[in-house]
């Protein structure tokens, strides 16, 4: 062997020590984090926070209601409209919420945890601002639903029991509308959307989480889920009320809103969608009855058959 080593020609001696010092440093220095990883992490953690945000929902309502739990830990798993809201710093620090068809208060006990951590030092960098000192309102139709919201008592939330088509809406800096509008014929839809530009303060933000109505087998899957889960719940099996995505963008931005649409499935074959409507910040006036069914509510069409 050294005598082999030893009749290796100079010239070959010399490139070998040049490909092993290339290759040295890569061999002996621990890898650096790239990019990729760097959002990976990010993304573990995130899931993390989110998880333990969720444990902590449902587990508030555990005592009281186990339904009510376990639905808790479902929806907001598979459901990815109330991470994003949070994720996204949708609802301000400060602000006051009204939230329309509130059910059993999901989204005030998603509030409440997220304003607790922020508190602890624990919510993730990344993230939008957490709904610290919010005042949070819902109105909800269904009795036990309100109970559920109670029960839940995390929150400094309000939860009232009111019909959103007839209730007064106070002042409010966030108004939500989560997979409740469907419920009501589109001119009772108008009437709420106007009701609810008129309540918002100027720079305020409408987020309705709806149905694209021109996708129609994604679309009739979620509304069928829908009512049945209605019709479970004893509020019968009474008809959904749809509308193309055109025709929600048409509706809002008639009423002076400035209007993002986002994607808001996850793995759900649904065609939901995220409207965030924002209050342009001079807001002028107060628009009336008159003015906002002439500016196209009644342009959307009902779904066929429903
Ligand atoms: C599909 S659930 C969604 C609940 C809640 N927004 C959530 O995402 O967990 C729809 C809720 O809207 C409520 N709702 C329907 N019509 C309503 C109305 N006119 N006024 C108040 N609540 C209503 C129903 O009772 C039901 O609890």
């Amino acid at each position: 062997m050294f005598s082999m080593v030893s009749t290796v020609r100079p010239a070959w001696r010399a490139t070998i020590a040049i490909v092993h010092s290339a290759l040295k440093p890569r061999l002996t220095q621990p890898r650096v984090a790239d990019a990729r990883d760097v959002a990976l992490n990010a993304r573990v953690g995130a899931d993390a926070h989110w998880r333990a945000l969720v444990a902590c929902v449902s587990n508030a309502y555990r005592a009281a209601d186990g339904h009510a739990a376990r639905f808790a830990a479902s929806k907001l798993k598979r459901d990815p409209v109330f991470r994003h809201v949070f994720e996204h710093g949708l609802i301000p620090p400060g602000a006051t919420v009204l939230d329309l068809g509130c059910g059993q208060g999901l989204l005030a006990g998603c509030a409440a945890v997220a304003a607790e951590a922020q508190r602890r030092g624990d919510w993730p960098a990344a993230w939008g601002p957490a709904p610290t000192d919010i005042r949070m309102i819902g109105l909800e139709l269904n009795p036990l639903q309100l109970q559920r919201a109670a029960a839940g008592g995390l929150a400094a939330a309000r939860f009232v029991l009111a019909d959103m088509r007839r209730a007064d809406f106070p002042r409010c800096d966030v108004m939500t509308c989560i997979d409740t509008l469907h419920y009501m014929p589109l001119s009772e839809q108008d009437d709420v959307l106007l009701r609810a530009r008129n309540a918002l303060r100027a720079g305020g933000v409408l987020l309705l989480r709806v149905h694209d109505d021109s996708a129609p087998l994604r679309w009739r899957l979620g509304l069928w889920i829908d009512r049945i889960t209605r019709a479970v719940q004893g509020g019968g099996f009474e008809p959904v009320h749809g509308r193309t995505l055109e025709s929600w963008c048409t509706v809002l931005t008639q009423l002076g809103f400035e209007v993002e649409c986002r994607p808001m499935n996850g793995r759900l074959p649904f065609a939901n969608l995220l409207l965030v409507a924002r209050q342009r910040a001079s807001r002028a006036c107060t628009i009336d009855c008159v003015d906002v069914r002439s500016a196209g509510g009644s342009a959307s069409q009902a779904a066929p058959g429903r």
